[in-house]
């Protein structure tokens, strides 16, 4: 193979409208204003419109889980129920405020929250759910509800802007905008990713959403009257500016990952040893992640292979967070042997909007030559 093919290659995939990125960001350089103002608000008002439901922008997705989590009066000592396969920042909110992460276990087809496992760990104690659309769908948020009537439910959309519920009550809903709150990341490789640090909050609670753009300020409603502890979170007008560009081109490069996966679907459909990754009935794909899973104690030497031939691959997450040594205090309560054997067996191959034919097919012909 020629040339190596990354995970994801963020100036190709700039390269259609650098020029009008460049331009949008020098124009907030030059402005002189560098926090806040009418640049971040145009920003929230495009996303809010995207999604259909009212946004703040944030420093990051952490921080956006943590306001969320605030902004619901979590406190020491509250239960927050969250799965254990997912990216460490879901879970690490809960223990920065003092509450106690309550694992629960995946669907091991979909990747995402098992309702029953969250059935299974529900007390008295718990204050919330933290469900994550995990690599680019939805997670079942009306099967959460079932569950759970009446506890707040956060959907951690930081792999998932743009998912949109298909079935269900929530049809035609976009993921993020149902629950709660709804918690995005623009870290430069997401759905949506700026040029650095950036997230974003969501609610159709617009009481909910105004608690979290003043926790989200120092706990201000009104400049020097802190009413509420709060953080400083902000995403600047620089990272909104870029934003406001990318979010344009989003349908497109949703779209082109969504036809990159189903070359590589109907392309490995027959192969052994291998196993593909399923879209919830309920749900479309945005595929911010194609993720197989190679069983057997497989996977390893088919990383490597991969290597070999020049194509990445990547591994999230290689450990389950009920076994990381930062959240070893929070001890499971329920089987996590779904969330325990995916960590084994879980591999993410390159699926960006810039792939070019001629790489899709050198990772579709490297795939099937390993299990073929
Ligand atoms: C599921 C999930 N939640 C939260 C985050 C945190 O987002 P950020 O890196 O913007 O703080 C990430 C980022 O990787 C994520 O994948």
């Amino acid at each position: 193979m020629s040339k190596p093919i990354p995970m994801v290659d963020l100036p190709k995939i700039h390269a259609p409208y650098q020029s009008d990125l460049d331009k949008a960001v020098l124009s907030v350089v030059h402005s002189g204003g560098y926090i806040g103002g009418t640049v971040v608000q145009d920003f929230e008002a495009r996303a809010a419109s995207y999604l259909g439901a009212p946004v703040i922008g944030v420093g990051n997705g952490t921080d956006a889980l943590q306001i969320a989590l605030m902004a619901l009066d979590i406190k020491a000592g509250d239960e927050v129920i969250v799965p254990a396969f997912t990216y460490a920042a879901s879970a690490e909110v809960i223990g920065l405020l003092g509450a106690v992460a309550v694992w629960c276990d995946v669907n091991e087809s979909t990747f995402t929250i098992d309702p029953d496992s969250v059935k299974s760990v529900l007390s008295d104690k718990t204050a919330a759910i933290i469900a994550v659309h995990l690599y680019g769908q939805c997670a079942d948020i009306e099967a959460l509800e079932n569950v759970a009537p009446d506890i707040p439910v956060v959907e951690d959309t930081a792999q998932a802007f743009g998912a949109v519920f298909t079935t269900g009550k929530y049809a035609g809903r976009n993921a993020g905008t149902v629950g709660s709150f709804g918690t995005f990341s623009f870290f430069p490789t997401k759905n949506l990713g700026a040029l650095g640090d950036g997230g974003a909050i969501a609610s159709t609670n617009s009481s909910l959403l105004a608690k979290a753009k003043s926790i989200a300020s120092h706990g201000q409603s009104k400049k020097y009257h802190h009413d509420q502890l709060g953080v400083n979170s902000r995403l600047d007008p620089i990272q909104a500016a870029a934003l406001t560009i990318k979010l344009n081109y989003l349908p497109q490069a949703l779209n082109a990952k969504i036809q990159i996966a189903g070359q590589y679907l109907s392309a490995f459909e027959s192969l052994n040893g291998v196993v593909l990754p399923l879209t919830a009935s309920f749900s479309n794909h945005t595929y911010h992640q194609f993720t197989l899973r190679v069983p057997n104690g497989k996977r390893d030497g088919f990383a490597s292979f991969m290597n070999d031939r020049g194509v990445a691959t990547m591994i999230y997450y290689p450990i389950p967070l009920h076994k990381q040594k930062a959240y070893a205090h929070f001890e499971p309560r329920t089987s996590l042997s779904v969330s325990e054997s995916l960590s084994n067996c879980v591999i993410s191959i390159p699926v960006h909007e810039a792939l070019e034919p001629s790489e899709v097919l050198a990772i579709q012909t490297t795939v099937t030559t390993y299990f073929s």
